[in-house]
């Protein structure tokens, strides 16, 4: 065994959320938090080496105080995995929340133009450099959070340079660290203005710029926003098709506005994620439970969104608790974007999930931790407390794991540790400071 080079004692809770690194939790196992009370766990070069009680950890492993963190009573919960981001964008639609304010729907502000399409403009206006240098705050900002992992989209492009040039900048931050990244090619996000007659040509272009994604390796994932105002059910289908071809794991956006059978065409297709899903009907929900039979290991992973309806002021939420039932794993993200779901926050997308969706704390935390890394196909890496996984945890500052969601408003992540690394948020330097 290598010789541990930090040590965390002292929690009043560990939450390992151990146990499903092999195949999401689902059922009755979605909220099974599997807690060590008294816990301590050892670190040696980035992985976790041992999980157990502190008193016993102690004697195992004699460390210098400076590598010994104290959590003092606290709760240690797997780093977050945010498996649902726009994060790389320029500009701000504050504009447009205000407008929202006054009741303005969303889809009618994209049919006239604005909406994704502004942030669009903003994009491909922006430098690789000032897009990069925006991510970097959204980064920090979802790390001191407790994010230790998040998934990336491009798709604010919409033509071939601008969509490269926005993996890139997530290839960028990846390789920067210290949270690790995970880029989905979101070409068909909507139809740019420029190709609003031509919608085959463009379909024909995210193909062709999906190739060069895949030769050059920046994304893993492939996604379509299938809406009235985005891609119909057909085209969907036809892009999903191709970009399985070409090795991509599939998402998708389904049934947020409109039930389209999306999430039916995404599980049949073994998409590693369905997300948004407030619209989604019984024969959805059937075809998600099938696919979830028909597989014994995965399954395709329902990624819910709360930040989303709670921006946009909608009352409509996914069924969360008849997914549950049904034996679908259910994961929680942010959907951090500048027009409907504004935050870094997955302690909010907590609060908003056990208020609003229905979720248990406990089935919040299995969402937004060991379900999300298998959304984004790291369930064998990240979201568990367990030896052999990257050591990605928070010790957060309140005295048991009901205060998540039950508390809001301020940030419970005391100390987030990435890969090994100790960061403490209220330290993470300002804008201009780094
Ligand atoms: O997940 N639904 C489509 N895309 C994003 C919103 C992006 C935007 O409004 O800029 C979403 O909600
Ligand atoms: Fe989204």
């Amino acid at each position: 065994m290598p010789n541990a080079d930090l040590l965390i004692i002292n929690a009043a809770e560990l939450v390992t959320c151990a146990g499903f690194s092999h195949s999401p939790a689902r059922g009755a196992d979605q909220g099974r938090l599997g807690i060590i009370e008294a816990g301590a766990v050892a670190v040696a070069d980035g992985r976790i080496l041992e999980v157990g009680a502190t008193a016993d950890l102690l004697t195992r492993h004699n460390l210098p105080t400076d590598q010994v963190l104290d959590a003092h009573g606290g709760v240690i919960l797997p780093g977050f995995v945010d498996a649902h981001t726009h994060l790389v964008f320029a500009g701000d639609r504050s504009a447009e929340w205000e407008s929202r304010m006054q009741g303005k729907p969303y889809l009618e502000i994209l049919r006239e133009g604005g909406g994704i399409q502004s942030t669009v403009e903003a994009t491909r206006a922006a430098s690789q450099d000032d897009l990069l240098a925006n991510a970097r705050k959204w980064m920090r900002r979802c790390l001191a959070g407790g994010t230790t992992t998040v998934e990336i989209k491009s798709g604010y492009g919409l033509n071939r340079d601008d969509e490269l040039k926005m993996l890139e900048v997530a290839r960028q931050l990846g390789a920067e660290g210290p949270i690790a990244v995970v880029a989905t090619y979101l070409g068909a996000h909507v139809v740019p203005s420029d190709y609003k007659d031509r919608r085959s040509e463009y379909l024909d272009l995210v193909e062709s710029t999906a190739r060069e994604v895949a030769q050059r390796n920046l994304a893993r994932f492939f996604d379509v926003f299938c809406e009235e105002e985005a891609f119909t059910l057909a085209e969907t289908e036809r892009l999903l098709g191709f970009a399985q071809d070409l090795g991509f794991g599939l998402k998708l956006h389904a049934e947020q506005f409109t039930a389209f059978g999306a999430a039916g065409l995404a599980a049949q297709m073994g998409a590693t994620s369905v997300d948004h899903l407030e619209r989604l009907d019984d024969e959805g929900l059937a075809a998600l439970k099938k696919s979830v039979a028909l597989s014994s290991t995965k399954g395709t992973v329902a990624v819910l969104l709360p930040a989303v309806a709670f921006h946009l002021g909608l009352d409509r939420n996914p069924p969360a608790r008849r997914l549950i039932e049904s034996g679908v794993p259910v994961a929680l993200a942010t959907d951090l974007n500048p027009g409907s779901a504004f935050t870094p926050s997955m302690p909010m997308v907590i609060t908003l999930a056990t208020r609003r969706l229905g979720l248990t704390t406990a089935e919040s935390i299995m969402a937004a931790t060991i379900n999300g890394a298998h959304a984004v196909g790291l369930g064998a890496e990240t979201g568990s407390i367990e030896p052999g996984k990257r050591a990605d945890l928070i010790v957060c500052d309140i005295p048991h794991h009901k205060w998540l969601g039950y508390a809001f408003g301020w940030n419970p992540a005391r100390t987030v540790i990435v890969g090994g690394a100790v960061i403490i948020p209220e330290r993470l330097p300002g804008p201009g400071l780094d």
